[in-house]
């Protein structure tokens, strides 16, 4: 079983570079999304820094469906590695680094199955590449993990298409790639997507809302918390966004759904994406998201928004 279609984002529900997170409103929305039929749910240890993982494993304690758990290794802040960078989480400084020798890509995954209170995680990822990564060793690791039957399948996040090639070539084909790619950010389409296809990886995008300023009603006024990167949004940038998004919304109209669900909709229907990653705060926002996912938008409107984008947001700072 690997993800494909609408996947829960569970980066919000660590708290971690994120504003006006509540504990319960965030498991909430897990299981709001699963209840609408959601089934992959994607997490990180450094998502709040062990806490999204928490969150996400007291949400499947009251999920009855059954339901995939991905999640990632190799960003490390309690021991030592290569440099990656300072962050703050509730006021106490941080330092990121990343490790991905064996034992310390073990030990996450012991501390990850503890967290999310399960047997096997269904896709362990790599989340970011320290360029020093011997991957043979990186990949015997999770072979064995996966004989041991603690994970199912292994994947990756953020390698470009050159270190993807390096690993397909030395026989060492993830079976997914989650990458950034939304209207704001088409990037991937170029070279990356096609690569993905062409080698049965299954792309998974992540950020496809731009982190909320692709959903319509982003605020021009909303005060975001100091560790909320977003704080450095310029107001006049996300009305300008809100503005040409208006221009959706008959067509979101039209299929009965919000902008959220269209963007995400066009989203997931773009070719060679097998999976989009859309976080929820709210169980009202996982609701509205889920709706994506059953929406039949034909192939004239999905060029529409194409060429919408194309136009007015792509390549817009996300
Ligand atoms: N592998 C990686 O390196 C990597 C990197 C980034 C993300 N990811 C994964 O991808 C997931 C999704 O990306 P993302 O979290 O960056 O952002 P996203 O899905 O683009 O945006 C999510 C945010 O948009 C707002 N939102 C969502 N639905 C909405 C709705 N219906 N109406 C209004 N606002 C709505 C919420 O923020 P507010 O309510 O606060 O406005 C929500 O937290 C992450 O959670 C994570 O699982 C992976």
């Amino acid at each position: 079983m690997l993800p494909e279609g609408l996947i829960f984002g569970g980066w919000p529900m660590g708290g971690w570079h994120w504003s006006n997170v509540d504990e319960k409103t965030v498991i909430r929305a897990a299981i709001v999304a699963a209840e609408a039929g959601i089934t992959w749910f994607d997490t990180a240890p450094v998502y709040g820094f062990g806490m999204g993982e928490e969150r996400l494993g007291r949400a499947l304690k009251s999920i009855d469906s059954p339901v995939y758990i991905m999640t990632k290794f190799g960003l490390r802040w309690d021991t030592d590695g290569v440099p990656f960078f300072e962050t703050t989480f509730n006021g106490q400084k941080r330092t990121v680094v990343r490790n991905l020798s064996p034992e310390s890509i073990r030990n996450e995954c012991e501390a990850s199955l503890k967290r999310l209170k399960v047997d096997s995680i269904d896709l362990y990822q790599l989340h970011w590449n320290d360029d020093r990564t011997i991957f043979v060793d990186m990949a015997g690791v999770l072979v064995r993990l996966k004989e041991e039957g603690k994970i199912r399948e292994w994947g990756v996040c953020n390698l470009n298409t050159g270190t993807l090639h390096l690993l397909v070539s030395a026989g060492l084909k993830p079976a997914s790639l989650q990458f950034q790619y939304s209207l704001l950010n088409r990037k991937p389409e170029k070279s990356l997507i096609p690569y993905c296809r062409k080698h049965n990886i299954r792309f998974l995008a992540y950020s496809p809302l731009g982190r909320g300023l692709l959903t319509g009603n982003a605020s021009t006024q909303r005060i975001f918390e100091p560790e909320d990167d977003r704080k450095y949004w310029k107001p006049e940038k996300v009305a300008d966004i809100n503005r040409k998004l208006t221009s959706l919304a008959p067509m979101a109209k039209q299929y009965d759904i919000s902008i959220p669900a269209l963007v995400l909709s066009w989203t997931l229907n773009q070719p060679g994406v097998s999976g989009v990653i859309a976080a929820a705060r709210t169980p009202a926002q996982a609701a509205e998201n889920a709706k994506a996912a059953s929406v039949p938008l034909v192939p004239d409107d999905l060029s529409r928004i194409s060429e919408w984008a194309g136009r007015t947001v792509s390549g817009f700072p996300s």
